[in-house]
């Protein structure tokens, strides 16, 4: 006898019956960019559809995001470039960018969706690395942790639910745990960045937050040839007490993903970072992919390989898209 897996996908009703997994809006976070001084939103070139914005529509922005039912909101602060220095400290203080826009969403969407900070001080240093750094120029692990979490205990007195701490420095998930509960902050909740490498894909990224970086992140990201070593990062921030794991770049580190879903007890993220952004964009442009349905694909295939949830710059518009691929 002949077996005929076929038989599942004769009609669409079959193919609806048997389809293994869809990707819920509720699964699905912002990534949004709030930038200092702005009046109206400004577009990110490397990021068609993507832009910079004022306090103002941010806060339109986050309520579209709790009426559409998705997951979160993941803010990103841009300051003026006057204001950074070389420990971030506008990063930190009540009224710096990201602090102003944590409050101001929080005051819009209240408990409606998640409200979740980027904990990272790259976008407010003046050399633009994620932390501080000694006399001759390295990273500065114990201090940049303790910056950290400053920064984090600032971000739950401004509102977020969630911290993000994405620097990869050792020790920064116990030490910003530590912190929130000395502070009475024991309900908000730590993503966190667990396995993220040295990654070409955030290029444009680094664009959208006018990084001042010169040279790279190699001595605190980690070797994208290293499968094992993302393994390790996430069963230490489990151990820590991470709420939720993350891993970054998704689509190009589907392997990571898989390998961390299956170990994890806690809820795994995976963030489809700017670059995966920009090269379909750039490609559908072109005529080359389609659009919509590419978007789908590579927003099921992280679902189905692990991830509870995903960051994604195609939060508000994916719904649809996978909708009409099913
Ligand atoms: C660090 C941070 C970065 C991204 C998210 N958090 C940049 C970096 O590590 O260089 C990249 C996100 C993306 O590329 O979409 N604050």
């Amino acid at each position: 006898m002949l077996i005929r897996p076929r038989r599942a996908r004769t009609t669409p009703a079959m193919r609806r019956l048997t389809r293994e997994l869809e990707v819920r809006p509720s699964q699905l976070i912002l990534p949004a960019f709030v930038r200092d001084g702005l009046t109206e939103p400004v577009d990110i070139p490397s990021m068609p559809g993507v832009q910079q914005h004022s306090l103002d529509s941010l806060a339109a922005l986050a309520s579209a995001v709790a009426d559409a039912g998705l997951g979160g909101i993941m803010l990103f602060g841009v300051p003026d470039e006057a204001d950074k220095d070389a420990t971030g400290s506008c990063g930190i203080r009540a009224d710096g960018i990201l602090n102003r826009g944590l409050a101001r969403v929080r005051a819009e969407v209240g408990d409606a969706t998640v409200v979740m900070a980027d904990t990272c001080l790259d976008e407010f240093t003046d050399h633009g690395h994620c932390g501080v750094l000694t006399s001759d120029g390295r990273i500065d692990n114990d201090a940049t942790v303790e910056r950290y979490v400053q920064m984090a205990v600032s971000q739950a007195d401004a509102g977020a639910h969630v911290v993000g701490p994405s620097g990869m420095m050792d020790g920064q998930v116990a030490a910003i745990r530590a912190g929130l509960d000395d502070a009475g902050h024991t309900d908000v909740s730590i993503l966190a960045y667990s396995a993220k490498y040295a990654s070409a894909f955030f290029g444009p990224f680094r664009d959208a937050v006018g990084s001042s970086l010169q040279g790279d992140r190699r001595t605190y990201q980690q070797d994208p040839a290293n499968r094992r070593e993302g393994v390790r990062e996430t069963e230490l921030d489990i151990a820590e007490g991470a709420d939720t794991v993350m891993v970054k770049p998704a689509g190009y580190y589907l392997d990571v993903l898989a390998d961390v879903a299956a170990l994890s007890p806690v809820p795994v993220a995976a963030y489809q970072v700017s670059g995966e952004y920009a090269m379909i964009e750039a490609a559908a442009e072109r005529g080359w992919v389609d659009r919509e349905r590419i978007i789908a694909e590579s927003l099921t295939s992280i679902v189905r390989a692990g991830a509870d949830m995903v960051l994604t710059y195609w939060a508000l518009s994916a719904p649809a898209y996978l909708a009409a691929s099913y």
